[in-house]
């Protein structure tokens, strides 16, 4: 099976035992609140999603992580994963000392072993991994929104995020990993994505079907933008799909429990290592992987990928042009196999499509399978 990135996946979920003595002296420790999408780092890290991280970075992987896009021990990381914290508290809090995180609700989720504390240039890490300062860009102004006191230090998990109905859909990367194991995959092609599944979607993963022995569908579930739609309903897309035309002995539908950064390129190569993690090796790159607006290139993030040595990342991008349905090759394709002019394909931006939908339009079937459409129209009409 495929490594983990850096060898070795990495377990910080603590056991029963140790969850009761902390909790017996929780009173010891600072308490310190923080948002959902800050606790699903903690458990992306402790869970080994996010090997070899073990803990919020130190200024020494932070700095190099914008410049370098690698961790000071040389390893290609392209995001970086901070905490946080108010000011005040960061004061307070001393190196070597042990906080507690927890939600807004006050319950305790993980702790962190204070081993570096240091101030973020918002600008400079703007600019690095978002290539802009904009703030009309989601993640820009996320970043703008937080906090400039960071903490570094490993983590330690204690309770884990509450997917609800996604539960069923939750798994480690040591849980994944044995699954390909049952199934016997040995070549597994990892799908990131973050809006409901349409036919230029079905045609990569089927593509990528034709050569890897089964198919990991990892929709992010993680904090996105607010007019991304919601999880529930992209997920009951994906649920029908499989349902109805995809071979099931060759799908698994597992939740991608990061957050998303529309960081483009770097993000592309940093969704790819997290599903190096989880056991994958291929992973699925078309165009404009995690792009927002017009930040990036079309293909920007498939290109970053040449700027490493493909035995560093280890897992294999799978590069898709832009796909359609053509009405006069009557099929899906791409540049790369259709002839015809633009004026024969089928495609609708995300703009386009929100705006037939809310206009109550039922979607082409050329653009997205009739039984997803409905979905989508329902929701709509639901929620006028
Ligand atoms: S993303 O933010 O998760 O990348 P999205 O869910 O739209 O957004 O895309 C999922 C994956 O499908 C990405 O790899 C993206 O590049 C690819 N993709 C989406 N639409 C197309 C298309 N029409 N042609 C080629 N690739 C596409």
């Amino acid at each position: 099976m495929i490594e983990p990135h850096g060898g070795k996946l990495v377990n910080l979920v603590v056991d029963e035992d140790e969850i009761k003595e902390i909790l017996q002296n929780s009173e010891n420790f600072k308490k310190i609140p923080i948002p959902d999408y800050k606790l699903r780092d903690v458990e992306n890290i402790a869970t080994g999603l996010f090997s070899p991280l073990t803990g919020f970075m130190k200024e020494k992987d932070y700095i190099r992580v914008i410049d370098k896009m690698r961790l000071s021990n040389d390893l290609i990381w392209t995001i970086p994963i901070t905490l946080p914290i108010d000011e005040s508290s960061f004061k307070n809090i001393k190196n070597g000392e042990t906080i507690l995180l927890t939600d807004f609700n006050g319950h305790i989720h993980a702790s962190v072993k204070v081993e570096d504390k240091f101030t973020r240039n918002a600008e400079k890490e703007s600019l690095g991994v978002f290539g802009t300062d904009d703030l009309k860009h989601p993640g820009v102004a996320r970043l703008k929104k937080e906090s400039t006191f960071l903490i570094g230090g490993e983590v330690r998990l204690l309770k884990g995020f509450d997917y609800g109905q996604l539960e069923k859909y939750r798994f480690t990367p040591a849980e994944t990993r044995k699954l390909f194991d049952k199934m016997g995959w040995k070549s597994v092609v990892a799908f990131q994505t973050r809006n409901p599944i349409h036919r230029s979607h079905e045609y990569l993963q089927k593509v990528a079907l034709e050569i890897c022995d089964g198919l990991f569908l990892n929709p992010l579930v993680g904090e996105t933008k607010s007019d991304d739609l919601p999880v529930d309903l992209r997920m009951k897309t994906y649920e029908v799909m499989i349902d109805k035309y995809f071979p099931k002995s060759r799908v698994i539908l597992g939740i991608f429990t990061a957050n998303m950064h529309y960081a483009g390129p770097r993000e592309a190569v940093f969704h790819a290592i997290c599903r190096k993690n989880y056991g994958c090796t291929h992973f699925i790159v078309g165009r404009d992987h995690a792009g927002v607006g017009n930040y990036y290139g079309t293909y920007d993030a498939q290109k970053i990928f040449d700027l490493f040595d493909p035995s560093e990342i280890g897992i294999i991008p799978m590069k898709f042009e832009n796909a359609f349905y053509c009405t006069e090759c009557e099929s899906m394709a791409t540049s790369k196999t259709c002839p015809h002019s633009d004026e024969f394909h089928v495609y609708l931006s995300g703009t386009k499509v929100r705006e037939m939908l809310s206009k109550g339009e039922t979607l082409p079937k050329e653009f997205t399978r009739p039984e997803i459409s409905n979905i989508l129209t329902d929701y709509y009409d639901k929620s006028k």
